[in-house]
């Protein structure tokens, strides 16, 4: 889908007149008449929804209460989800979890020096740094399956250990690895490129409201979900976990930035849509649900 679809979209929504919207796609007003056509469904449903999303989060709190739980579908003796979703392109193997060794600051020090870091050096990271964020934060210690259950177990503690959560990496300036889109292999440790065109790092960046740190990090972490490893255990009280467990996952990661005298900043403020279709994912079996800008300081 072109790009500009999902920013269409968003303006039409916040009230953006054709001119404004023209100004900021770069768009003539016979273009925007045009695309206007083509998504007037989608922009019907988004209004027909829109009494419901403005109560969607106190609906989403009660309605996930325990109270209202049924037998999930694990209770319900239903096929187990994988663990980990298939995926594939070049392989590129990171420096062995083993060997990193970056414990020259604290952990008081790395929680007390953590802030926002928004503002990058033109180092690169090195690819044992990489290595340590991705262990930190996303590295699967062990891994068991069996017809009942397929569960990994991690760094960063996960509902049930579901561990919903997938990584994908937006190298910007990491020594020895080309820029483009990779997905982190948790068991594998080593990391499978999807898209190495130029044209993935301005999606990336537009996706994210062209927030500038995304442009001079030395690498955008890019985290999914995928809602039915956990939904399949707990129900809809699963996507609470989820949530939960991105809070995690980003947390070790910032902790270990300061590690490696790097700096995070955790970003929420994307399109879900635009990105979704970046990563190529279909946004309710698996979404973007977190992304982290990382740089040295
Ligand atoms: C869920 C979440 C989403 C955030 N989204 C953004 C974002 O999109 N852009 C940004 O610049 N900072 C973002 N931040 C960073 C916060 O602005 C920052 O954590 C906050 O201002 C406190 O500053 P500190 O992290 O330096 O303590 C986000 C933080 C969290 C936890």
């Amino acid at each position: 889908m072109d790009p500009r679809t999902f920013d269409y979209i968003y303006l039409k929504n916040h009230g953006a007149s054709d001119e404004e919207i023209g100004k900021e796609l770069a768009l003539s007003l016979e273009d925007i008449q045009l695309m206007e056509e083509t998504l007037r469904p989608i922009l019907k449903e988004i209004e027909a929804e829109r009494p419901k999303a403005q109560s969607i989060g106190t609906d989403f709190a009660r309605l996930t209460s325990n109270v209202y739980a049924q037998k999930s579908d694990q209770e319900l003796g239903l096929l187990r989800p994988d663990a980990i979703k298939a995926r594939s392109g070049e392989i590129f193997s990171l420096p062995a979890v083993g060997k990193l060794d970056f414990g020259q600051i604290s952990l008081q020090d790395a929680i007390s020096q953590r802030r926002s870091l928004r503002n990058y050096s033109e180092e690169p990271l090195s690819l044992e740094e990489l290595s340590f964020l991705l262990y930190c934060s996303s590295w699967s210690r062990d891994f068991r399956s069996n017809e009942r259950m397929e569960i990994t177990f991690r760094n960063v503690p996960s509902a049930g250990s579901r561990h919903p959560i997938e990584t994908f990496v937006n190298v910007r300036r990491v020594t020895g690895l080309k820029p483009g889109l990779y997905y982190y292999h948790p068991i594998k440790h080593c990391l499978i490129l999807i898209d190495e065109s130029p044209a993935v790092q301005t999606r990336i960046l537009e996706g994210c409201f062209s927030q500038e740190m995304i442009q001079t990090a030395a690498a955008n972490f890019i985290y999914t979900a995928l809602p039915y490893r956990t939904t399949w255990r707990y129900g809809q009280r699963g996507y609470r976990y989820i949530y939960i467990d991105a809070g995690h996952v980003g947390q070790n990661l910032s902790l270990a930035a300061e590690a490696v005298g790097a700096g995070a900043c955790m970003i929420g403020a994307y399109l879900d849509e635009a990105l979704n279709d970046v990563l190529k994912i279909d946004g309710t079996q698996e979404f973007v649900i977190y992304v982290a800008a990382v740089g040295k300081k």
